[in-house]
């Protein structure tokens, strides 16, 4: 099956929501509401990819420009939909979509014992950073968080990809 992706907007907020409660892992908070994600979608140099597959939505990826560096701030597939290159395929939009705006580098934080490191790392993407317990779950412990960044080679156009 392969997704479509496109820009998405305000009005896909209930879409991007309903992927939102059932992807990330509720023990850390992680997940956004629909007013931080609203917020955020009316700055400047924000944007939003959407992916669809048979209709359904499959994933999201909210990203933004600050200056001359971009910042994945979100990446979501709905656990239906994993597994098939949906969640890369965000990431390669929103590198094109990055390196069209001039970016040189595009930027992401991760929890050190996400299993999304492993989709980064094979997607180019290197540690630059650690934040010491920067995440409180709810039982109490704490976890790491990783910057991580790939570099955006602006001499060569980036091809908007598909899933597989
Ligand atoms: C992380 C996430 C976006 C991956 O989406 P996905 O569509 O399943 O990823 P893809 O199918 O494109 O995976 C591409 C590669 O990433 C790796 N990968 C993805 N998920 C993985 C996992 N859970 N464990 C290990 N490797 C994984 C694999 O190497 C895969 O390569 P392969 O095709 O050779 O197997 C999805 O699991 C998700 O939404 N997780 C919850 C939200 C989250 O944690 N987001 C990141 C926050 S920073």
């Amino acid at each position: 099956m392969s997704a479509i992706l496109r820009e998405g907007n305000e009005g896909d907020i209930g879409a991007i929501m309903e992927v939102m409660v059932r992807a990330f892992d509720p023990a850390y908070g992680e997940a956004w509401s629909a007013g931080q994600c609203l917020g955020m979608l009316s700055l400047p140099g924000v944007w939003l990819s959407f992916a669809e597959e048979s209709g359904h939505t499959a994933g999201f990826a909210l990203s933004r420009l600050l200056i001359d560096e971009a910042e994945l701030l979100l990446l979501a597939v709905d656990p239906d939909a994993r597994g098939h290159g949906v969640g890369r395929a965000l990431i390669e939009r929103t590198v094109a979509i990055a390196a069209g705006k001039g970016a040189h580098r595009l930027l992401l934080e991760v929890r050190d014992d996400n299993p999304a490191l492993e989709l980064y790392r094979g997607a180019g993407f290197g540690e630059i950073g650690r934040r010491r317990d920067y995440y409180h779950g709810a039982d109490g412990t704490t976890r790491d968080a990783l910057t991580l960044a790939r570099p955006i080679d602006m001499d060569r156009p980036v091809a908007l990809s598909t899933a597989r």
